[in-house]
């Protein structure tokens, strides 16, 4: 139990990293929470019209979920990884450092994927980047390539990590709504605009 805590506590720290709020404030960009969605996440940074911005944020948000997922494995194996990885996500999401509005854990989702099972990580960017380059709203793609990941782990092996896809699935689309309302009601901004 004091290992899962110690795990999750780490996983949650790693994830609260705001690296999209941090970029925009050193370069400038303005307050992300007053531009387009107001999300803190590559998608929104992209519409300050720092592409190389964006790029970052994508990185480091989701490396910071690959970091916490390898950094558990290495020292305490699979389950504490799984345990890193879940916190690294809810850290990202709900962070102590801005109030707990936080993002919406696409990148960080992605970032552990890859780090925990890569062909499903593989799996989850191909269904992202495909939708993406077909429709260009990066929250459709978000939700399709979460929704189909546990999909994806049965299907190449990990059936094992089904309820952990599941769970941050839905976390996924709960973090979404807003998204949702409005590709149903066809005011979603496409990647890059505003
Ligand atoms: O990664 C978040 C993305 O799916 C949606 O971002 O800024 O359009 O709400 P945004």
């Amino acid at each position: 139990i004091t290992t899962a805590v110690a795990w999750a506590s780490i996983g949650y720290l790693l994830g609260s990293i705001p690296f999209g709020i941090l970029l925009a404030r050193v370069l400038n960009l303005g307050d992300l929470r007053k531009i387009g969605s107001g999300n803190i996440g590559a998608t929104n940074v992209l519409r300050t019209g720092n592409k190389k911005a964006a790029a970052a944020t994508l990185l480091l948000d989701g490396g910071k979920g690959a970091v916490a997922v390898l950094i558990a494995r290495a020292i305490a194996g699979q389950d504490a990884a799984i345990i890193a990885g879940l916190f690294a996500f809810i850290g990202h999401c709900f962070p102590v450092w801005l109030k707990f509005k936080g993002g919406k854990g696409v990148a960080t989702f992605i970032g552990i994927m890859l780090a925990i099972a890569w062909p499903v990580g593989l799996a989850v960017c191909a269904t992202w980047l495909i939708t993406a380059v077909v429709s260009r709203y990066s929250s459709l793609s978000a939700l399709l390539a979460a929704g189909m990941s546990a999909v994806y782990a049965v299907f190449l092996g990990y059936g094992h990590l089904f309820g952990f896809c599941i769970v941050l699935a839905v976390l996924i689309y709960w973090r979404h709504a807003e998204n949702i309302r409005r590709l149903r009601a066809g005011t979603e901004s496409k990647i890059g605009k505003k």
